[in-house]
């Protein structure tokens, strides 16, 4: 392919871009990253299936269609082991109506996982977070990689940084939750940090 290649990642999070970007570059892959805030026409992708790889390939494939580009997407969320790997791909809603009525979803999907654990033993907090980061390109061609963060759910929320479950979550091998790191603290051993960094590693091989 001739001159720099572009790609989107299919993200209206402006904090995003920088960070793919600087993977890629650190995977030797000069492609400039742009987000969706330059389409803004890009279609809205409902997430409607049941696993996270399926929900990022619906988002990048919509995507690649719409730009003609090749187009990045991730799916991500919580799985603890005392709700049987709840509340996964519903991680985002788990709070559902209530959520959404509070006006700080993040406060009451957080809170909902807290009651839910109130009775269950240290030893029984494990919990990890996922997140699956698909590629696919206008040909058609795609790819789909995960990434695995392992830790345990504390009781009583600490930090002021990341967002979602991360007050909560202390990483395997940390005495901090994710919100007690700096980004890029977190960024090294995150889900989504092993996950985009593996897939720019299959991204080489594609553009
Ligand atoms: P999505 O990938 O934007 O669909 O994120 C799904 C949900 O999973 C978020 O709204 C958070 O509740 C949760 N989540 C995903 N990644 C993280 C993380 O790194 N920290 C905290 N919560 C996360």
């Amino acid at each position: 392919m001739s001159g720099r290649t572009t790609v989107v990642l299919a993200t209206r999070n402006a904090k995003k871009i920088p960070e793919m970007q600087a993977i890629l570059l650190q995977a030797g892959l000069d492609a400039e990253v742009v987000g969706l805030d330059a389409y803004p026409d890009a279609p809205e992708v409902a997430e409607t299936e049941p696993d996270f790889a399926g929900n990022a390939l619906l988002k990048a494939r919509a995507i690649a269609r719409h730009t003609e580009l090749p187009a990045i997407a991730d799916d991500s969320g919580l799985r603890v082991d005392a709700l049987n790997g709840m509340p996964g791909v519903l991680s985002a809603r788990w709070a559902g109506r209530f959520g959404a009525r509070t006006g700080d979803r993040d406060a009451a999907n957080l809170g909902l996982v807290l009651d839910q654990l109130r009775d269950t033993p240290e030893e029984r907090r494990g919990a990890e977070f996922v997140s699956a980061a698909a590629i696919v390109l206008p040909n058609g061609q795609e790819d789909v990689v995960e990434g695995v963060m392992r830790g345990r759910l504390i009781d009583t929320p600490r930090g002021e940084n990341g967002f979602g479950y991360d007050p909560i979550f202390v990483p395997d091998g940390e005495q901090r939750t994710t919100a007690e790191m700096s980004a890029a603290e977190k960024n090294a051993i995150s889900h989504r940090g092993i996950a985009f960094r593996r897939l720019a590693e299959r991204l080489k091989d594609l553009v």
